[in-house]
């Protein structure tokens, strides 16, 4: 093994030749076991590519941010309507889509595809964000309810089509989340499903820097790195295999999704039948963005090109164009919900990912400084450079939209609890609730308050800011509403409610 003068002295001409040599300012004072930790860092660091990657990323900043608007305003165009689907404006055409995703998902041609490479930075968990329990009554976390959801999608195609069929689970981790998240599905024993059928890969990382260009000691054997960004998703999928693996499973179609929306209806047959019917190689499930300044990505086309334009690159009077019909001109509302074919897929390996530029972000990164001291900056002292899964729509050559319904399908959690807070804790829990509470009375079932008085069914004004009614539906009992009738229809029921595969369960009457 190479002594500890050796070893600096190699690392310190490696890391010299790409200007990093400061990353080694405290080595001398470091005990063995904080030198393996500094190696391993500067290991994953990869310079000098990382360099390579800041300084396109650098050039690629806008010189004046006005100017930016100017451009991305002027080539945008909304999404043509030929090429979206919707929820509410093709009703009658939703069974046939359902019919042809729940076909595709019996021949085991579709595979799910979690974004969980995040940090969570805004909840402030230590943990991975799947492993978070909202509160619902039944304690789930994220991933379960995810779970359970692709585990009765499995139930109803092999029952509707008479054989066998699966769903794989392609779960993307970064360097920091990855062991966690493997030990809680060990733990959990897969949440039923099998081992096989879940697979693990990882993102990569890169280290935050200043704006000169040199990487950020976070503690004296510690770097401040972050994931590559949910884009991450296609150099990792390149080099971890992962296209060969479907391609040997036979899947054809791959949903991609985000680990922090409660309400995802994952694998979804109807936006898959959409999809597929439509022939298209790329999809994206939107939800209407009905408020100009509503902090949301909108799809569009710019220069002829579908791309996501985020709210803050955009002017307001832009923001603020309506159609004829009322509804905002650019109100395709981006929640990170796609649909890939497997071929496009490959493509986008081996072709378009060396492509995409990173794109920059200015953060407040703490650091410790030449006095060993540690730092919180209370303004932006550095980047962290981010791909993002949207980045690829561009290389489409079919690329379709199909909007849903936000109290239906969308609820993600980014922040902790606060009082009136936005996409929180309590925020994604009575999303759940409030949804599972219609579903109930869609099939015919009725709640009642303490005095056996029905409560309406649309809640009085006041009603609205109340609390919702608490109801959970399993998964495992009802994947989006379907098949609630024989449990409900014609029955009064006191709130809270839980529905599972052990039958329904009045939690007062129960005494709990
Ligand atoms: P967000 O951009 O909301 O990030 O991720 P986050 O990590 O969950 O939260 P903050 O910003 O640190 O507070 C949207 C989705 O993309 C995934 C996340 O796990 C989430 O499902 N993601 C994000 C990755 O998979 N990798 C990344 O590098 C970043």
């Amino acid at each position: 093994m190479m002594e500890g003068a050796g070893l600096k002295e190699q690392q310190h001409q490696r890391l010299a030749a790409s200007g990093q040599a400061h990353l080694l300012r405290y080595w001398d004072g470091l005990e063995e076991g904080e030198r393996a930790e500094l190696l391993a860092d500067l290991d994953d660091c990869h310079f000098p590519e990382s360099l390579c990657f800041f300084r396109r990323a650098a050039q690629q900043a806008p010189p004046e941010q006005q100017q930016q608007q100017y451009r991305v305003d002027e080539s945008m165009e909304p999404v043509p309507k030929e090429v979206q689907g919707s929820v509410s404006r093709d009703r009658e055409r939703l069974p046939g889509w359902q019919a042809e995703g729940l076909h595709q998902i019996s021949q085991s041609k579709v595979a799910v595809l979690l974004l969980a490479g995040g940090q969570g930075t805004r909840l402030g968990v230590t943990f991975p964000k799947g492993m978070y329990n909202v509160g619902l009554l039944s304690q789930k976390t994220l991933f379960q309810i995810q779970a359970e959801r692709i585990l009765k999608l499995q139930q109803r195609a092999s029952e509707q089509f008479g054989h066998k069929c699966t769903i794989p689970w392609y779960i993307m981790t970064s360097g920091r989340t990855m062991d966690s998240t493997k030990e809680f599905f060990v733990k959990n024993d897969y949440f039923r499903l099998q081992k096989e059928n879940i697979i693990f890969f990882q993102q990569g990382m890169l280290p935050a820097m200043t704006f000169d260009g040199k990487a950020i000691l976070e503690g004296k054997s510690k770097i401040a790195m972050a994931p590559d960004g949910n884009g991450g998703l296609y150099r990792a999928l390149g080099n971890q295999k992962i296209v060969e693996d479907m391609e040997d499973r036979g899947i054809a179609y791959i949903h991609v999704y985000c680990v922090d929306n409660i309400l995802v209806k994952v694998a979804d047959p109807t936006f898959i039948g959409f999809c597929v019917e439509q022939q298209a190689d790329c999809g994206a499930k939107v939800v209407e963005k009905t408020h100009p300044t509503e902090a949301v990505g909108v799809v569009c086309k710019v220069n002829g090109l579908y791309q996501v334009v985020e709210y803050s690159e955009i002017t307001l009077a832009t923001a603020q164009k309506r159609n004829a019909d009322g509804h905002l001109m650019f109100n395709a509302g981006n929640i990170c919900n796609h649909y890939f074919t497997l071929q496009f897929l490959k493509d986008v390996v081996t072709i378009h990912e060396p492509k995409l530029q990173h794109h920059v972000a200015r953060k407040k990164i703490p650091y410790i400084n030449d006095q060993g001291q540690q730092i919180n900056p209370d303004k932006p002292n550095g980047i962290k450079m981010e791909k993002f899964v949207f980045d690829i729509f561009q290389f489409s050559k079919k690329f379709v939209i199909f909007e849903v319904l936000r109290e239906d399908e969308f609820s993600p959690l980014k922040n902790a609890d606060s009082q009136d807070g936005k996409d929180t804790p309590t925020t994604a829990r009575h999303a759940l609730m409030s949804l599972h509470h219609r579903w109930v009375l869609n099939a015919g079932g009725h709640f009642v308050d303490e005095n056996g008085s029905r409560i309406a069914a649309i809640p009085s004004m006041k009603e609205l800011t109340d609390l919702p009614i608490k109801c959970e539906i399993s998964p495992l009992v009802s994947y989006a509403g379907e098949g609630l009738g024989k449990h409900v229809a014609g029955h009064d029921f006191r709130a809270p409610l839980i529905i599972d595969e052990n039958g329904v369960h009045e939690l007062i009457k129960n005494g709990l």
